[in-house]
Protein backbone atom coordinates (compact mmCIF):
# COMPACT_ATOMS: atom_id res chain seq x y z
CA UNK A 1 0.00 0.00 0.00
CA UNK A 2 1.64 3.60 -1.15
CA UNK A 3 2.62 5.42 2.57
CA UNK A 4 4.07 8.64 2.78
CA UNK A 5 7.42 9.96 4.62
CA UNK A 6 6.69 12.99 6.85
CA UNK A 7 10.39 14.15 7.64
CA UNK A 8 10.59 16.82 10.68
CA UNK A 9 13.19 19.03 11.03
CA UNK A 10 13.46 21.02 14.41
CA UNK A 11 16.47 23.89 13.73
CA UNK A 12 17.53 26.15 16.35
CA UNK A 13 17.36 30.36 15.95
CA UNK A 14 21.13 29.95 15.47
CA UNK A 15 20.81 26.98 12.81
CA UNK A 16 21.72 24.06 13.95
CA UNK A 17 19.75 20.94 14.19
CA UNK A 18 18.25 19.98 17.33
CA UNK A 19 16.12 17.21 16.20
CA UNK A 20 15.04 15.09 13.36
CA UNK A 21 12.44 12.52 13.08
CA UNK A 22 10.82 10.54 10.04
CA UNK A 23 7.86 8.85 10.32
CA UNK A 24 5.67 6.94 7.71
CA UNK A 25 1.96 7.39 7.22
CA UNK A 26 -0.45 5.01 5.40
CA UNK A 27 -1.42 6.09 2.13
CA UNK A 28 -0.99 9.22 0.18
CA UNK A 29 -0.84 12.63 1.94
CA UNK A 30 -1.13 15.87 0.46
CA UNK A 31 0.17 17.99 3.05
CA UNK A 32 0.68 22.13 2.60
CA UNK A 33 0.99 22.91 6.13
CA UNK A 34 1.21 21.88 9.44
CA UNK A 35 0.68 22.63 12.76
CA UNK A 36 2.98 22.78 16.33
CA UNK A 37 2.56 23.22 19.96
CA UNK A 38 5.25 22.58 22.45
CA UNK A 39 4.48 18.75 22.58
CA UNK A 40 2.96 18.14 19.24
CA UNK A 41 3.02 18.65 15.48
CA UNK A 42 -0.15 18.37 13.31
CA UNK A 43 -0.74 17.10 9.90
CA UNK A 44 -4.11 16.88 8.19
CA UNK A 45 -3.78 14.11 5.38
CA UNK A 46 -6.97 15.57 2.96
CA UNK A 47 -8.81 13.05 1.26
CA UNK A 48 -7.36 12.72 -2.22
CA UNK A 49 -6.40 10.13 -4.30
CA UNK A 50 -3.11 11.07 -6.67
CA UNK A 51 -2.50 8.71 -9.73
CA UNK A 52 0.71 10.03 -11.26
CA UNK A 53 0.85 7.97 -14.35
CA UNK A 54 -0.58 10.81 -16.78
CA UNK A 55 1.53 13.22 -15.18
CA UNK A 56 4.89 10.49 -15.59
CA UNK A 57 3.83 10.33 -19.37
CA UNK A 58 3.53 13.77 -19.56
CA UNK A 59 -0.06 13.87 -20.73
CA UNK A 60 -1.03 16.26 -17.71
CA UNK A 61 0.04 18.11 -15.30
CA UNK A 62 0.61 17.16 -11.76
CA UNK A 63 -2.56 19.15 -10.22
CA UNK A 64 -4.48 17.47 -12.51
CA UNK A 65 -3.89 13.90 -11.37
CA UNK A 66 -5.17 14.35 -7.71
CA UNK A 67 -8.63 13.58 -6.96
CA UNK A 68 -10.71 14.87 -4.27
CA UNK A 69 -12.65 12.26 -2.49
CA UNK A 70 -15.30 13.95 -0.32
CA UNK A 71 -16.89 10.90 0.87
CA UNK A 72 -13.88 9.95 2.85
CA UNK A 73 -12.94 11.67 6.40
CA UNK A 74 -9.60 13.79 6.74
CA UNK A 75 -7.18 11.63 8.87
CA UNK A 76 -5.22 14.53 11.48
CA UNK A 77 -2.08 12.95 12.54
CA UNK A 78 -0.67 14.14 16.21
CA UNK A 79 3.58 13.74 15.81
CA UNK A 80 4.93 14.20 19.73
CA UNK A 81 8.10 16.20 19.14
CA UNK A 82 9.56 14.80 21.70
CA UNK A 83 11.46 10.98 22.13
CA UNK A 84 8.27 9.71 23.65
CA UNK A 85 4.84 9.00 22.74
CA UNK A 86 3.28 7.91 19.85
CA UNK A 87 1.44 9.50 16.81
CA UNK A 88 -2.25 9.57 17.34
CA UNK A 89 -4.66 9.98 14.41
CA UNK A 90 -8.09 11.28 14.43
CA UNK A 91 -10.60 11.29 11.51
CA UNK A 92 -13.39 13.27 10.84
CA UNK A 93 -14.79 14.37 7.42
CA UNK A 94 -13.71 17.85 6.86
CA UNK A 95 -13.22 18.48 3.45
CA UNK A 96 -9.70 20.23 2.60
CA UNK A 97 -7.33 22.35 4.09
CA UNK A 98 -4.59 23.91 3.17
CA UNK A 99 -3.82 26.61 5.47
CA UNK A 100 -3.71 26.36 9.42
CA UNK A 101 -3.99 29.30 11.22
CA UNK A 102 -3.16 28.10 14.56
CA UNK A 103 -2.63 25.49 17.17
CA UNK A 104 -2.32 24.75 21.10
CA UNK A 105 -2.87 22.79 24.77
CA UNK A 106 -5.17 22.85 26.87
CA UNK A 107 -4.76 20.10 29.73
CA UNK A 108 -5.33 16.91 27.29
CA UNK A 109 -6.94 18.53 24.11
CA UNK A 110 -5.19 19.70 21.41
CA UNK A 111 -7.16 22.75 19.82
CA UNK A 112 -6.38 23.43 15.66
CA UNK A 113 -7.31 26.15 13.66
CA UNK A 114 -7.60 25.77 10.15
CA UNK A 115 -9.35 26.75 6.57
CA UNK A 116 -11.20 24.32 5.11
CA UNK A 117 -12.69 23.82 2.17
CA UNK A 118 -16.16 21.56 1.28
CA UNK A 119 -14.86 20.85 -1.81
CA UNK A 120 -11.70 21.30 -4.11
CA UNK A 121 -12.05 22.48 -7.24
CA UNK A 122 -10.70 19.91 -9.85
CA UNK A 123 -7.73 21.14 -11.76
CA UNK A 124 -8.96 20.56 -15.80
CA UNK A 125 -6.97 21.06 -18.85
CA UNK A 126 -7.44 23.51 -21.31
CA UNK A 127 -10.08 25.49 -19.14
CA UNK A 128 -9.55 29.23 -19.20
CA UNK A 129 -8.82 30.63 -15.34
CA UNK A 130 -10.08 33.81 -16.01
CA UNK A 131 -13.13 32.42 -16.58
CA UNK A 132 -13.55 31.07 -13.21
CA UNK A 133 -16.97 31.34 -11.64
CA UNK A 134 -16.31 32.16 -8.33
CA UNK A 135 -19.40 31.74 -6.84
CA UNK A 136 -19.91 28.16 -8.21
CA UNK A 137 -17.44 27.34 -6.11
CA UNK A 138 -17.07 26.69 -1.84
CA UNK A 139 -15.20 29.51 -0.08
CA UNK A 140 -12.81 28.92 2.57
CA UNK A 141 -14.03 29.22 6.01
CA UNK A 142 -12.24 29.03 9.43
CA UNK A 143 -13.29 26.13 12.05
CA UNK A 144 -12.00 25.07 15.12
CA UNK A 145 -10.82 21.54 16.10
CA UNK A 146 -10.44 19.72 19.59
CA UNK A 147 -8.53 17.01 19.34
CA UNK A 148 -9.12 14.85 22.88
CA UNK A 149 -5.53 13.02 23.15
CA UNK A 150 -6.78 10.78 26.38
CA UNK A 151 -10.34 10.33 24.79
CA UNK A 152 -9.56 9.93 20.94
CA UNK A 153 -12.23 12.03 19.61
CA UNK A 154 -12.41 15.04 17.20
CA UNK A 155 -15.17 17.69 17.65
CA UNK A 156 -15.81 21.06 15.42
CA UNK A 157 -16.98 24.43 15.99
CA UNK A 158 -17.24 26.88 13.17
CA UNK A 159 -15.73 30.00 13.95
CA UNK A 160 -15.67 32.06 10.57
CA UNK A 161 -18.37 31.54 7.69
CA UNK A 162 -17.51 34.72 5.75
CA UNK A 163 -14.91 33.45 2.52
CA UNK A 164 -11.36 33.91 4.42
CA UNK A 165 -7.94 32.02 3.52
CA UNK A 166 -3.86 33.18 4.49
CA UNK A 167 -4.58 33.36 8.58
CA UNK A 168 -1.67 35.61 9.99
CA UNK A 169 -1.40 35.83 13.66
CA UNK A 170 1.41 37.70 16.14
CA UNK A 171 4.48 35.27 15.78
CA UNK A 172 5.08 34.90 19.60
CA UNK A 173 1.60 33.25 20.25
CA UNK A 174 2.32 30.29 17.69
CA UNK A 175 1.15 27.24 19.07
CA UNK A 176 -0.05 29.03 22.48
CA UNK A 177 -3.23 30.31 23.27
CA UNK A 178 -4.29 33.45 21.67
CA UNK A 179 -6.72 36.08 20.89
CA UNK A 180 -6.15 37.90 17.48
CA UNK A 181 -5.95 36.54 14.01
CA UNK A 182 -5.90 38.92 10.67
CA UNK A 183 -6.76 37.16 7.35
CA UNK A 184 -7.60 38.10 3.51
CA UNK A 185 -11.33 38.24 3.14
CA UNK A 186 -14.06 38.34 0.83
CA UNK A 187 -15.71 41.96 1.13
CA UNK A 188 -19.17 40.34 1.14
CA UNK A 189 -20.43 38.18 4.21
CA UNK A 190 -21.66 35.61 2.58
CA UNK A 191 -20.52 33.04 -0.50
CA UNK A 192 -17.19 32.76 -2.29
CA UNK A 193 -15.01 35.42 -4.05
CA UNK A 194 -11.70 36.76 -4.38
CA UNK A 195 -9.91 38.02 -1.39
CA UNK A 196 -10.69 41.85 -1.64
CA UNK A 197 -10.67 42.19 2.68
CA UNK A 198 -9.17 42.14 6.06
CA UNK A 199 -10.78 40.77 8.49
CA UNK A 200 -9.52 40.88 12.28
CA UNK A 201 -10.88 38.38 14.30
CA UNK A 202 -10.65 38.52 18.20
CA UNK A 203 -11.29 35.21 19.11
CA UNK A 204 -12.54 36.17 22.99
CA UNK A 205 -15.36 38.23 22.71
CA UNK A 206 -15.85 37.55 18.62
CA UNK A 207 -15.52 40.76 17.89
CA UNK A 208 -14.68 41.72 14.16
CA UNK A 209 -13.06 44.33 11.86
CA UNK A 210 -13.06 44.27 8.79
CA UNK A 211 -11.41 46.44 6.01
CA UNK A 212 -11.58 46.72 2.56
CA UNK A 213 -10.43 47.34 -1.10
CA UNK A 214 -13.09 46.93 -2.64
CA UNK A 215 -14.37 47.28 -5.16
CA UNK A 216 -11.14 48.03 -7.02
CA UNK A 217 -8.63 46.33 -5.04
CA UNK A 218 -7.75 42.90 -4.42
CA UNK A 219 -5.36 41.68 -1.33
CA UNK A 220 -2.93 39.04 -0.45
CA UNK A 221 -1.70 37.41 2.20
CA UNK A 222 -1.59 39.91 5.91
CA UNK A 223 1.62 39.78 6.96
CA UNK A 224 1.48 41.03 11.19
CA UNK A 225 4.26 43.22 12.26
CA UNK A 226 4.44 43.37 16.10
CA UNK A 227 5.36 46.94 17.70
CA UNK A 228 8.90 46.78 19.15
CA UNK A 229 7.69 46.54 23.42
CA UNK A 230 4.35 46.18 22.84
CA UNK A 231 2.22 45.11 25.49
CA UNK A 232 -1.07 43.72 23.68
CA UNK A 233 -0.73 40.97 21.25
CA UNK A 234 -2.60 43.13 18.94
CA UNK A 235 -0.56 46.19 19.01
CA UNK A 236 1.08 46.43 15.75
CA UNK A 237 0.62 46.72 11.91
CA UNK A 238 -0.68 44.99 9.29
CA UNK A 239 1.07 45.11 5.31
CA UNK A 240 -0.72 43.66 2.74
CA UNK A 241 0.19 43.69 -1.32
CA UNK A 242 -2.95 45.11 -2.40
CA UNK A 243 -3.32 44.96 -6.62
CA UNK A 244 -5.47 48.05 -7.68
CA UNK A 245 -7.21 46.62 -10.99
CA UNK A 246 -8.28 50.37 -11.91
CA UNK A 247 -4.79 51.35 -12.42
CA UNK A 248 -2.66 47.63 -12.93
CA UNK A 249 -0.53 48.81 -10.36
CA UNK A 250 0.00 47.03 -6.89
CA UNK A 251 0.51 49.06 -3.35
CA UNK A 252 1.54 47.94 0.30
CA UNK A 253 -1.01 48.99 2.38
CA UNK A 254 -0.37 49.22 6.11
CA UNK A 255 -3.00 49.07 8.45
CA UNK A 256 -3.20 49.75 12.47
CA UNK A 257 -3.78 46.19 14.10
CA UNK A 258 -5.27 47.37 17.15
CA UNK A 259 -8.11 49.31 14.85
CA UNK A 260 -8.61 48.33 11.36
CA UNK A 261 -11.63 50.80 10.96
CA UNK A 262 -9.17 53.63 10.82
CA UNK A 263 -8.18 52.59 7.23
CA UNK A 264 -4.56 53.00 5.71
CA UNK A 265 -2.35 54.77 7.82
CA UNK A 266 0.29 54.61 4.92
CA UNK A 267 0.16 53.16 0.98
CA UNK A 268 3.05 52.76 -0.60
CA UNK A 269 2.28 53.02 -4.41
CA UNK A 270 4.06 51.18 -6.91
CA UNK A 271 4.46 51.96 -10.06
CA UNK A 272 3.86 48.84 -11.59
CA UNK A 273 1.79 45.78 -10.68
CA UNK A 274 3.17 42.79 -8.66
CA UNK A 275 2.00 39.41 -10.33
CA UNK A 276 -0.82 38.00 -7.42
CA UNK A 277 1.48 35.67 -4.75
CA UNK A 278 0.98 33.15 -2.09
CA UNK A 279 2.78 34.19 1.08
CA UNK A 280 5.37 36.25 2.35
CA UNK A 281 7.35 37.13 5.34
CA UNK A 282 8.33 39.92 7.08
CA UNK A 283 12.01 40.29 9.13
CA UNK A 284 12.99 43.32 11.45
CA UNK A 285 16.74 44.68 10.27
FE1 LIG B 1 0.21 28.08 1.36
Amino acid sequence: MLSTTITIYEISHQGKLLRKQVHSVPGFAFIHDFAITPNYCIFFQNPVQFNPIPYLLGLSGAGECINFQPEKPTKIIVIPRGEKGKIQYFEMPLGFVFHHANAYEQEDTLFVDSICYESLPQVRPNEDYRETDFSALDPGQLWRFSLGLTTGKVERQKIESRCCEFPALHPNYVGRPYRYLYLGAAHDAEGNAPLQAILKLDLNTNQRQLWSAAPAGFVSEPIFVPRKNAITEDDGWVLTVVYNSENHRSEIVILDSRDLSKGAIARLYLKHHIPYGLHGTFVPC
